[in-house]
């Protein structure tokens, strides 16, 4: 059989193993130089990996499902970048284990609600949306702030994202514990949000 245009759009099976072949080679060649460019590799001046406080209100953030209604992702259009500031990149992401890009936005994009706010705002926010933006329909999680902080598994959970390559030292997570001591689920949720995309932040 002749490998025509013919054959082949007469030929289901051929047809689906081509197409196939196909998709896969072009995925190949768009995804694979990702990973050598320093771009994406790299992270961006002043990045540094989450202390123990940012690390354990970042797993909150996840516990919460915060990431249900918040992107952390500006994408580089100018009605994204004029109200939220410079569009994400890559390489402000390298410590993120996993991502929180995200797609949905019920709420506004988070990825430079950085320093937006004064802690007491996002305290007073978090407590009851209501009281700062009348119109919110952000739940409340005014539990938060009576909840303490688990420091029993931030060793564990630093160790772990060392072996992803986050270049954590034995020294800072033999102290991780004592960070957390006395702090409350909220003071380490504002303090994850008041980190966010601030590296960027002025840029243009
Ligand atoms: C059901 C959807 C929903 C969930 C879940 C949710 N939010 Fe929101 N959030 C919103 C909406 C809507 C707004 C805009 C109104 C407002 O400011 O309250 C908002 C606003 C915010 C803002 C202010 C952003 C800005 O730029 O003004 C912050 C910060 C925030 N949310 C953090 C959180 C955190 C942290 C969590 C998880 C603990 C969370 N949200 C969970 C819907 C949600």
């Amino acid at each position: 059989m002749k490998l025509t245009h013919d054959s082949i759009e007469r030929n289901v099976g051929l047809l689906i193993v081509l197409t196939v072949l196909t998709i896969i080679w072009g995925g190949l060649v768009e995804i694979v130089p990702l990973f050598f460019q320093n771009a994406t590799t790299q992270p961006v001046d002043g990045l540094k990996p989450y202390d123990p406080v940012r690390l354990t209100g970042r797993d909150i953030y996840i516990r919460e499902g915060c990431y249900n209604c918040h992107s952390q992702m500006i994408r580089p259009f100018r009605a994204e970048t004029e109200r939220y500031g410079h569009y994400s990149v890559a390489g402000e992401f390298v410590y993120d284990h996993p991502f929180q890009w995200g797609s949905k936005r019920t709420g506004p994009d988070l990825h430079r609600v950085g320093g937006r706010y004064s802690d007491d705002w996002h305290r007073a926010h978090l407590n009851n949306p209501r009281d700062v933006v009348p119109e919110s329909n952000m739940p409340a999680y005014a539990f938060l702030g009576k909840t303490p902080v688990n420091a029993s598994t931030i060793g564990a959970k630093m160790s772990a994202l060392r072996m992803v390559g986050v270049p954590y030292t034995d020294a800072e997570i033999a102290e991780a514990g004592k960070q957390l001591e006395g702090k409350t689920e909220l003071d380490v949720l504002v303090a994850y949000l008041q980190g966010l995309g601030i590296e960027l932040k002025g840029a243009k």
